[in-house]
This record gives structure tokens, sequence and C-alpha cells, in this order.
């Protein structure tokens, strides 16, 4: 990217991802798959898609979504595994976290199988290789033509279906059959039930609902897997860290959100101005000009961590306004949507752990661990080699009935 402009500094990232005159600028390349989403938006037009798509929200949201469908979806999705006594993380966390990202999109799986997750995976690991094509390596045209193509299978495959259900189900709330409380509660029926249909047009619908699965799924993923390994590690040092995560699901959190700051499934966010402007790390800017945003530099800053901000420590304290988990989730207008969802709310003074929102993160690992859940000593986890990113890419475990948390 020539002319360049970084930033890294906390403060200036904060008061810069909300300026009104910087862009989204990282998907410009990945057009093909993120033209017109939300991510992508700017102004008056991402303000209202974003008010529209925060309707799924609504009341008990998140108590609902954490106590019916996340342990429906979790089961479903680990069963296999768990009979089988072993998993492998990696696939596993990614066909949990597919299923739990369809769920809030609002992608049905009639099947409810592996494979049929895994058909997903395969169409959202296509949609996401355009996304971040800025980044590829591979001849950018066949990349295109294959999203293209995943585009299209996705239709037969799993977005027509899951629209004529949801529109069928409309149609009975108009006709007063069913009331609003038995419609899923999830994006796609929130744009048919009131977007614009001369906005969602069939081909941005298409790119919305497939720029939601690959925005939640991969990120979801591969946090989990970290969070995964830095508690493990962490914890078997001592048999009292166990106990306390065990015993107290807040400090438990507290542990998924110092992963979450070590490991940000986006290290940077870009924008570009829209007119001539100032802004405090990078001066005066000329229209069209980029900055870089470094979150990941951000999150590692030893004047607000401390002097061990590299290393996994859940009992750091961290000064206000800081949050936990620092700028992974962004901040400002396009601060994630799934953040919440993913990461639950960060506890206060007096905060009631049975009442909690605790984020899907943080109850996938719970109930991982409480199963037994371990490395296996044999055939040690390993990094991917396939992308420059530090992911994990193999990381065997096995369900030790000795670990499961008894009540
Ligand atoms: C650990 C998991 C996740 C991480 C680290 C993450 C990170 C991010 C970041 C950094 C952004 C802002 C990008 C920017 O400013 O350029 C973002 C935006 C977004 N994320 Fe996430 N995300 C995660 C999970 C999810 C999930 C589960 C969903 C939905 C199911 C989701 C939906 C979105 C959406 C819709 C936006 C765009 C918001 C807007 O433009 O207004 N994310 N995410």
């Amino acid at each position: 990217m020539p002319n360049t402009h970084v930033i890294s500094d906390s403060g200036q990232i904060a008061a810069g991802l909300r300026h009104p005159d910087l862009k989204q600028a990282l998907y410009d390349e990945g057009a093909v798959i993120m033209d017109q989403t939300l991510l992508t938006l700017h102004g008056e037009q991402h303000r209202k898609r974003r008010l529209l798509e925060f309707r799924v929200f609504r009341k008990d949201f998140f108590h609902w979504y954490e106590r019916t469908v996340f342990p429906q979806t979790l089961l479903q999705s680990m069963a296999p595994d768990i009979a089988a006594g072993r998993s492998e993380l990696i696939d596993l966390g990614y066909r949990v976290t597919m299923n739990l990202t369809a769920d809030f999109a609002g992608i049905d799986r009639p099947d409810k199988s592996t494979e049929e997750t895994t058909r997903l995976l395969r169409l959202v690991s296509t949609f996401s290789e355009g996304a971040t094509l800025v980044h590829s390596t591979r001849p950018k045209d066949e990349v295109r033509t294959e999203v293209r193509q995943a585009i299209t299978d996705f239709g037969p495959q799993f977005l027509d279906h899951s629209i004529s259900r949801r529109r069928a189900l409309l149609d009975r709330l108009d006709a007063g059959e069913i009331k609003e409380e038995e419609l899923p509660r999830d994006v796609l029926t929130v744009i048919l039930q009131m977007g614009d249909p001369q906005e969602f047009t069939p081909e941005v619908l298409s790119r919305e609902i497939a720029f939601y699965l690959q925005a939640g799924a991969h990120s979801t993923a591969n946090s989990t897997i970290h969070a995964f390994h830095d508690i493990y590690s962490w914890a078997e040092e001592k048999q009292s860290r166990w106990d306390r995560l065990r015993g107290d699901p807040i400090f438990f959190q507290r542990a998924v959100h110092e992963s979450l700051r070590l490991h940000p499934a986006s290290p940077v966010a870009w924008r570009r101005t829209t007119c001539p402007m100032h802004l405090d790390g990078a001066g005066d800017l000329d229209e069209g000009e980029m900055v870089e945003f470094r979150l990941a530099e951000s999150n590692r800053n030893k004047s607000i961590y401390g002097d061990d901000a590299d290393l996994f420590n859940p009992h750091r304290s961290i000064p206000v306004p800081h949050l936990p988990f620092g700028h992974t989730f962004g901040t400002g207008v396009h601060t994630c949507l799934g953040r919440d969802l993913d990461g639950g709310v960060v506890p206060r003074e007096g905060t009631d752990p049975q009442t909690h929102q605790y984020g899907t993160i943080t109850l996938f690992l719970r109930d991982l661990f409480s199963r037994g859940a371990r490395q296996n000593h044999d055939d040690p986890p390993r990094m991917a080699t396939y992308t420059a990113r530090p992911n994990w890419g193999h990381y065997p475990i096995i369900f030790d009935e000795g670990r499961q948390w008894r009540a």
C-alpha cells in the first residue's frame, strides 16, 4: 500500500475509527463478495443498514441465544466427537462456529449432518478468500471466478430454501396465524421483514448473508482455538489454576478476553480519507489517502497492559477506559456486531454469575474442558503452514474421563 499512514496508539485508533471522514478500505479488492455489505458501507447508508440488522438483538436475545440455541447447536455439532472420545480442534471448532454463525445469519441446515456443515464451510472458505483478496498470493481473477461460483452454488444449496421458509412464516404472521415471537431471530428474517427491497436486490442479499457467514465463522473458530491453547497451557502449570477456572466462570471469561487481546482475528483495520482532513497520529491528509490502524500492536502496548503485555496473564489489571480484549473487535461505527455474541458482556463489580452473559467462546471452551478435553500428548498441536498468520493448523484433543468436571 503506497503512502500508508500507520497508527498504533490506542487512543488515536479509538478516535480514528470514529472519524466520519474515514471510510472502510480493507475490502476494496474483495468487492466480488463484499460490495454493498454492512462492513463496506459508509455514512448514512451504513448507519441505516446497521440499525436494521441490529434489530436481531431485540429483547432477551442473548439470554435466549445462550440458553436455547447455543446448547442445542453445540451438542448437535459435537455429538460424533464426544462419542469417539477424541477430536481435532480445528475441525471441531470450525464445525461448531459455522453452525452457530449460520443460526445467527439465518441459514438453515435441514440435515443437521457433519457432511452438510462441511459443505457450507467449503463455500464460506471461498467467500473468505474473496473478502481477503488483498492479501492473496494467488492470481486474483482465479479467486474471483471461484467466489462467483460459490455464490451461485450457495443459492440452491442453502440460501433459497432459508428465504422461502422465512417468507412463508412472514406470510403466516401477516395472516395472524403466528405471533412475532415465533419468527426465527436472525439477520435474514430481519432483512426480509423490514429491509428495503430496492436496497436488497437478490445479489446484495446473497452477498450480505455470505458476508455474515464468513465474518463470524473464521474469526470465532481461530479465536476459540487460541483461547483453548492459552488457557490449557497456563492452567497445566498449577492445579489451583484449573480449580479457579472451573469454579469461577467469570474468571474463565476473563481468561478468554486475555487470549482475544493477544490474538485479534483482524490485526489491522484500513480506512481511506473521503476529503482533506487532519488526523491525530497521521497529520494533515488529502482526499484518498490510506490509514492503517494496528489493532494487534496496540493490544500489546506495555504502557497500558504492563511489561508482560506479550504474555497470557488473566490476572493483569487493565486501566480504564481500555477493554480487556483491547481493540480485537474493532471500535467506532464498524465495531464488530458479533462482539457480545462471542465475547459476552464485560463483567462489572458484583455481576451475578447465574445471569451473566458469557459469550459463545467461553461457553464452548467450558463445555470442552468440563468433558475432560486435553491435548493428545502423542500428537502435539502444530501451527498452520498454509498461511502467514500465526494460527493453529492441527490440534488433536482427547476427552479424558479422568479430567471431567463432575458436579
Ligand atoms: C472472535 C470473533 C470475532 C472477531 C475478533 C471479530 C472482529 C471484527 C472486527 C475487528 C470488525 C471491524 C472491522 C473494521 O473496523 O474494519 C468486525 C466487524 C464485524 N463483525 Fe466481527 N468479529 C468476530 C466475530 C463475529 C461474529 C460471530 C459475527 C456475526 C455473527 C461478526 C459480525 C461482524 C459484522 C457484521 C461486522 C461489521 C460491522 C459494521 O460494519 O458495522 N463478527 N468484526
